[in-house]
């Protein structure tokens, strides 16, 4: 690939570029380079009118990608389903959007992979639209464009020219180029499609709660592992309870076989070294969760499997990983409001108050973990919110209902910090 000079702007982004039935889709191809140069990932979802008009090929063969254009494909619904291949984006670029491609998406009609994936998304769409002139100017385009910017949509062009058909005005699509300058602004901005309804009016509305959850497996060989017995349930019940409260909440959580909470980024990680980077690049935060079941050590893991034959048993030096609570309650750009959970077997309260302290965290939520307990992996939750305000203690209650109480919790003293009391 050309391109050597030029400046990676879109390193590390996501592009899902809706390729839709017109002339200008030919001009989508080059956009494709043209992103891939600046270092973006491009996965592109074909309409059955635009390979009327380029092939999927010529789009797997610039993108180096599979092309998507199937919404009802077994093979890709098992690896990557409609709803993640748009979640992973970071931004869902339509180009050319023909006036069916803005209709559909304005009525929420999803009879494609494209329209489905452009309802699905948690992401914010910009749309290169092309079309002839009256088509643009028709009163039925004018609205389904203002529906479209009303919920959060953004545009790019089009722009005055000579049609394809003949005519001249507005409606040809913007240049590569000029598309690639409007997604480079887009992602600046808020990329997340804007919530409508309770959960933008929510208590966490406008926050970014970073939430760790699960447990972390640390490598000792290419086949085993050190792990423990968490579940993820209560991490994953915070980010959900957080989410719905209009929070933008990012998830790193560790291997656990629950599925992704509703509107949260999900980063998934193996070790507590991954998960210390991961956390470390969704800051900054408003509020910083440490649910997860972080494993306090690691081994050097050893490139290949180790061998039973030989001298005895193995013996492994245990070294200490990262303590990523600690760590973000003492970074300078600190969120608002960090909270810790104690898993225990013994002296709960006494352990939850020196990690209070030792950790430099705002909330501890303590539970007894012990045999019996059947916290670990269990629906239900014994929990005690310990702060420098004092110790609440609650009664049994499901994993769901601790989250939401911590949630309102948050929100409480994400208020009373703003008041200044
Ligand atoms: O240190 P300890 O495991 O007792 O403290 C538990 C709390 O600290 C939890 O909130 C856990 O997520 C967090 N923790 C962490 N990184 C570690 C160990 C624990 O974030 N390495």
């Amino acid at each position: 690939m050309s391109g050597q000079n030029i400046a990676q702007s879109l390193g590390g982004k996501s592009i899902l570029l809706v390729v839709g039935g017109g002339v200008a889709a030919y001009k989508s191809l080059d956009l494709v380079r043209r992103l891939r140069e600046r270092g973006a990932r491009v996965r592109v979802v074909m309409t059955k009118a635009a390979k009327e008009f380029v092939t999927p090929l010529a789009f797997t063969s610039l993108s180096n990608e599979k092309v998507h254009d199937d919404l009802f494909s077994a093979t890709d619904e098992q690896a990557m389903g409609h709803i993640q291949l748009s979640r992973d984006a970071d931004l869902i670029v339509v180009a050319p959007a023909t006036a069916h491609l803005l209709a559909r998406a304005a009525q929420g009609l999803c009879d494609d992979l494209a329209a489905t994936l452009l309802l699905a998304t948690d992401k914010r769409a910009l749309y290169a639209p092309a079309m002839n002139l009256r088509m643009w100017l028709a009163p039925a385009t004018r609205r389904n464009v203002a529906l479209l910017k009303q919920d959060g949509a953004l545009f790019v062009g089009p722009e005055d020219g000579a049609m394809a058909c003949g005519e001249y005005g507005p409606g040809r699509m913007s240049e590569p180029l000029e598309i690639v300058a409007a997604i480079e602004a887009a992602l600046k901005g808020e990329t997340r499609r804007p919530l409508q309804g309770a959960a933008a009016r929510g208590p966490l509305s406008g926050r970014h709660v970073v939430v760790t959850s699960g447990p972390t497996h640390e490598a000792i060989d290419p086949v085993r592992y050190i792990a423990n017995r968490s579940s993820g349930k209560q991490g994953h019940a915070v980010a959900a309870a957080a989410a719905a409260a209009g929070g933008r909440v990012t998830l790193v959580s560790g291997p656990v076989t629950l599925a992704d909470p509703a509107g949260c980024d999900v980063v998934r990680v193996e070790s507590a070294c991954e998960m210390f980077a991961a956390v470390e690049r969704a800051m900054p935060a408003d509020v910083f969760i440490g649910a997860a079941a972080v494993a306090d050590w690691r081994v050097e893991a050893a490139a290949d499997k180790i061998k039973k034959e030989g001298a005895g048993a193995p013996a492994f030096a245990l070294v200490e990983n990262p303590d990523i609570l600690a760590a973000v309650s003492h970074a300078a750009d600190r969120p608002r409001v960090v909270v810790g959970f104690a898993a225990e077997t013994r002296d709960v309260i006494a352990h939850a108050k020196e990690k209070l302290i030792r950790k430099g965290c705002d909330l501890i939520v303590a539970n007894d973990v012990s045999e019996g307990s059947g916290v670990f992996g269990g629906d239900a939750n014994e929990a005690h919110f310990v702060s420098p305000a004092g110790v609440e203690s609650w009664p049994r209650m499901s994993k769901e209902a601790v989250a939401a109480q911590l949630v309102a919790r948050l929100a409480d003293i994400l208020n009373k910090s703003e008041a200044g009391e």
